[in-house]
């Protein structure tokens, strides 16, 4: 198949990617011209474990463009995956995602089917087929969501759990237009109206968002009833119809995702006047978590002015360079707004411009004169530390396990205090 993807974004890379080893021609659009100046030398903007390797070896089937109006006629698919960015009250903008139909409209002929990959809010596809209805374009239009996690997109996009498509009910020929570009994919397809494909995006999110406040709140009474929240995620998680993931209690999550789709979903069932209980109390526990550990920092050091805390872990998780509403940024901004001397350490994020906080090469570094280190993401080179040697290295003792996910028992022989969430 001839496959023309707009948008060379992270969503958009992977995509065109993910699809050129598939065994399809793919011409990818993005308007940013030293984008698509580096890619088309070979050089991949962002870091993405394997996204460099499947570029290069489907490079002879993919093409990239700053102008793509001329390949539009030749496409059978189109996908669109621009951004939609959250607006001042957490609604998605989706601007892009009109910008790329207007761009497309006068080019579109019948036999072409055109795929919203972006998330977008409730209706958009709905409205993206009446507009092209409109002008008279009876071009099929299908909602096919991503479901990707930074750092492991490829696997996800190449082994997903299920495939979404949303279509209209008088489309009788795009589901199978689907199959055939996905042919070497395994998995289930979830067929649904285009409005059900968007609502599964957001509540697939959501419903994840909630499993980690969910375990965070227990987290929190674990502390008033002294119980390991750590036994408790195991306990319930074997029970199969809660499944052992998300249940790692911590900060909170981040990233561009969830705090995005909670946020929107939210605003969506404002505007239709459900007022939506679950996802407003995910996002108050999320929002409050990283507080719970300013306090728990406090109490345990007495009080927080003039003390010098190392905070390990900027990105939003490990494994990535993305701050993006990073939980960790945000305990940082508190502790030093307390009077706090932070020092930071992140093997690949940096701090966001304008913050006046130390951050260090290396964790030694940091560790230096601390009276307590945080550990705010679970980058593996942080749960592996010496901690004899962090002992000698600092000048307090107190290590606060920001993920629960550092050895208690080695924290604990080589004379640090522990401190975790609802460790008991
Ligand atoms: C997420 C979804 O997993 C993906 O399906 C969606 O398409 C985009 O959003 P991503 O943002 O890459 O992917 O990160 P993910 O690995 O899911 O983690 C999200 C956040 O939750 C991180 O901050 C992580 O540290 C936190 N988290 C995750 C927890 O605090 N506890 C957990 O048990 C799991």
């Amino acid at each position: 198949m001839n496959v023309l993807i707009i948008g060379a974004g992270y969503v958009g890379l992977t995509t065109a990617a993910v699809i050129a080893k598939l065994g399809h021609t793919v011409h990818c659009v993005d308007e940013n011209e030293q984008k698509i100046a580096a890619l088309t030398r070979g050089d991949v903007p962002i870091y993405e474990p394997g996204l460099a390797e499947l570029l290069t070896d489907h490079k002879s089937r993919l093409f990239f463009h700053r102008d793509g109006q001329k390949h539009i006629h030749e496409a059978d698919v189109i996908f669109i995956c621009v951004g939609t960015p959250p607006d001042n009250n957490g609604k998605s903008d989706v601007s892009y995602v009109n910008r790329a139909v207007a761009a497309l409209l006068p080019h579109l002929h019948d036999q072409q089917t055109l795929v919203i990959k972006s998330t977008v809010p409730i209706g958009t596809n709905e409205r993206i087929y009446e507009r092209l209805t409109k002008e008279g374009k009876n071009v099929r239009v299908v909602s096919n969501p991503e479901f990707l996690r930074e750092g492991s997109a490829i696997f996800d996009s190449l082994y997903p759990d299920r495939i979404v498509v949303g279509l209209r009910d008088d489309d009788d020929r795009s589901l199978s237009v689907m199959q055939t570009l996905y042919a070497r994919i395994h998995a289930p397809y979830v067929v649904t109206s285009l409005s059900g494909a968007e609502m599964i995006k957001y509540a697939a999110n959501a419903f994840l968002a909630m499993k980690i406040s969910f375990i965070n709140e227990m987290a929190r009474l674990c502390e008033a009833y002294d119980v390991d929240v750590a036994h408790v995620a195991k306990g319930i998680g074997l029970d199969g119809r809660i499944g052992p993931h998300f249940l790692q209690a911590g900060i909170g999550y981040g990233g561009s995702c969830f705090p995005k789709d909670v946020a929107a979903l939210q605003q969506m069932a404002y505007e239709k006047a459900v007022r939506p209980y679950m996802i407003e109390a995910t996002k108050t526990i999320n929002d409050t978590q990283f507080y719970w550990y300013v306090q728990k920092i406090k109490r345990t050091l007495g009080t927080l002015s003039d003390k010098r805390i190392a905070v390990l872990g900027i990105a939003f998780k490990p494994n990535t360079d993305d701050i993006r509403e990073s939980p960790a940024v945000s305990l940082i901004k508190a502790l030093h707004n307390l009077g706090a001397h932070v020092v930071a350490h992140d093997p690949k994020a940096v701090l966001p411009n304008g913050m006046d906080i130390k951050q260090t090469k290396t964790i030694d570094e940091a560790l230096q004169q601390a009276d307590a280190v945080i550990v705010a993401t679970d980058w593996d080179a942080y749960k592996q530390l010496n901690w004899e040697q962090v002992r000698q290295t600092m000048s307090g003792n107190v290590v606060v396990d920001g993920r629960n996910s550092l050895p208690r028992n080695d924290i604990i022989q080589a004379g640090l205090t522990y401190v975790g969430v609802g460790r008991g």
